[in-house]
This record gives structure tokens, C-alpha cells and sequence, in this order.
């Protein structure tokens, strides 16, 4: 990755987490591990590009896994706007392909070889996507898919759809209107404009 579209991709990071953690002022750069799991791991793939440098890569993931206890190798590919929120027990497999604006939260499991994920997709708490592809193929979860908390998803997932269960079932389609990231940007302005109780409100 050039270091130009490196500091795109960052930067892109950077406003999702700004948007998602309105609170906080500038402590919540601390605060949040979110904000250390996506910074460490951006910070591998930069050290990845130079032969010279990716022993530091490597290091980086250690001491992702060390602080914030996930597990992203620097080769894997995922776009601008990661959120990995409160990201403990994470593991991802290194050929993995994550679309942008994702968000992936504690205890989940990217496993086996080749799985690639759309834009927009949620990977709610506990959840594992599981590939058994070998070769050319892949196990693909399309865009604006909301995995539901302890799903385990073995199968190729449509575009707009919420899975849940053990294996993961298609129980919903949603709108693109309708993402984690579109949901949380309106959840967000909802509570500014009226407090607190609005999540009825946002549905
Ligand atoms: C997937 C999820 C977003 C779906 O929410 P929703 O769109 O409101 O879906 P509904 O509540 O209408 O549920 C639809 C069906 O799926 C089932 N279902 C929903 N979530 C489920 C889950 N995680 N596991 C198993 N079944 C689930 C419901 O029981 C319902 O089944 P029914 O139609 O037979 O009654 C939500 O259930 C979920 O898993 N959220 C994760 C939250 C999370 O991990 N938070 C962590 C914060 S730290």
C-alpha cells in the first residue's frame, strides 16, 4: 500500500471512530481501544510494504495481541473506515479481504482461508465466519450484511441481510439505508437532538 493511499485509509479510520465516539474529547483517543486495534494494525501494513521494516510489522501484531488481545496480521486487507469496537479475542485469518466501513466487534472469529467481506458490514459479538474454500474459491459476505452475536456463518451471505444462529441462517433483509454505520450516524444525531431514549426512535 502507498503511503499516500496508506494515510487515505488512516484518515478514513480516524473519522469513523470520530463519528462513532462523539463523546469524550480528546481523551477518547486514549481511552478507547478501538482507536489502539485499528492504529497498531494500520501501523503494521505501513512497515509491511518495505522488506527492511517488516520485522516491525510482525512486532506491531504482537503487541496488538499484547495490549488490545486481537489478532490482525498485516496482510490483512481491509478498507478505509475499520471500526474493531471494544476488541478483545478478535482473530483473523491473514487472507482475509475486509470491504471498507466494516465494523467487527469482541470475541470474533474470521477463520479458515479466503474469506472476503463486503462494505458495510457489521460482525456482531462472538460471531465467526468460517471458510472451508481451498484453492480459487471463496466464502464471500456481501455488502450491508449484519451478522448477528454468536452466529457462525459457513456459507456465502447475500447482500443485505441479517444472519444469525449456529450455522448462520439468513433471517432479514435490510436496506442499505438500513447498515450498522448508517444506523449508528443516525442513532448518533437522533440522541444529540433528544437525549437519550432514542433507539425506538432510530428502528
Ligand atoms: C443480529 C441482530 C442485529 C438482529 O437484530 P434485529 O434486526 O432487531 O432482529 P430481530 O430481533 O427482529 O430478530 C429476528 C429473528 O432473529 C432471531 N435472532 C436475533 N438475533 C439473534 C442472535 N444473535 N442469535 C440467534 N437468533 C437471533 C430472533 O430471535 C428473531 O427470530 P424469530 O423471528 O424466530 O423470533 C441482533 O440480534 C444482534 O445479534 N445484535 C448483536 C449485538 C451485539 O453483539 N452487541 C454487542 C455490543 S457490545
Amino acid at each position: 500500500m502507498a503511503l499516500k493511499e496508506w494515510l487515505a485509509v488512516v484518515g478514513e479510520d480516524i473519522n469513523v471512530f470520530r463519528l462513532t465516539h462523539p463523546q469524550c474529547g480528546i481523551f477518547k483517543y486514549l481511552y478507547y481501544p478501538d482507536f489502539r486495534a485499528v492504529m497498531i494494525y494500520r501501523l503494521s501494513q505501513l512497515f509491511f510494504n518495505w522488506r527492511i521494516t517488516r520485522p516491525l510489522a510482525y512486532l506491531c501484531t504482537m503487541l496488538n495481541d499484547l495490549i488490545t488481545g486481537v489478532w490482525i496480521g498485516p496482510r490483512v486487507v481491509a478498507g478505509p473506515g475499520l471500526s474493531l469496537g471494544h476488541p478483545r479475542g478478535l482473530v483473523v485469518n491473514p487472507d482475509t479481504r475486509i470491504g471498507h466501513h466494516c465494523s467487527i466487534l469482541q470475541r470474533v472469529t474470521i477463520g479458515g482461508p479466503n474469506v472476503v467481506i463486503g462494505d458495510y458490514v457489521s460482525i456482531n459479538g462472538g460471531a465467526a465466519v468460517i471458510s472451508n474454500v481451498r484453492g480459487r474459491g471463496c466464502l464471500t459476505v456481501g455488502n450491508h450484511v449484519i451478522i448477528g452475536a454468536g452466529a457462525v456463518v459457513l456459507n456465502d451471505v447475500p447482500d443485505c441481510s441479517v444472519v444469525v444462529g449456529v450455522p448462520g441462517r439468513v433471517v432479514k433483509t435490510i436496506t442499505p439505508d438500513d447498515n450498522w454505520f448508517a444506523f449508528t450516524l443516525r442513532y448518533l444525531s437522533k440522541k444529540n437532538e433528544v437525549g437519550n431514549n432514542v433507539i425506538e426512535d432510530t428502528k
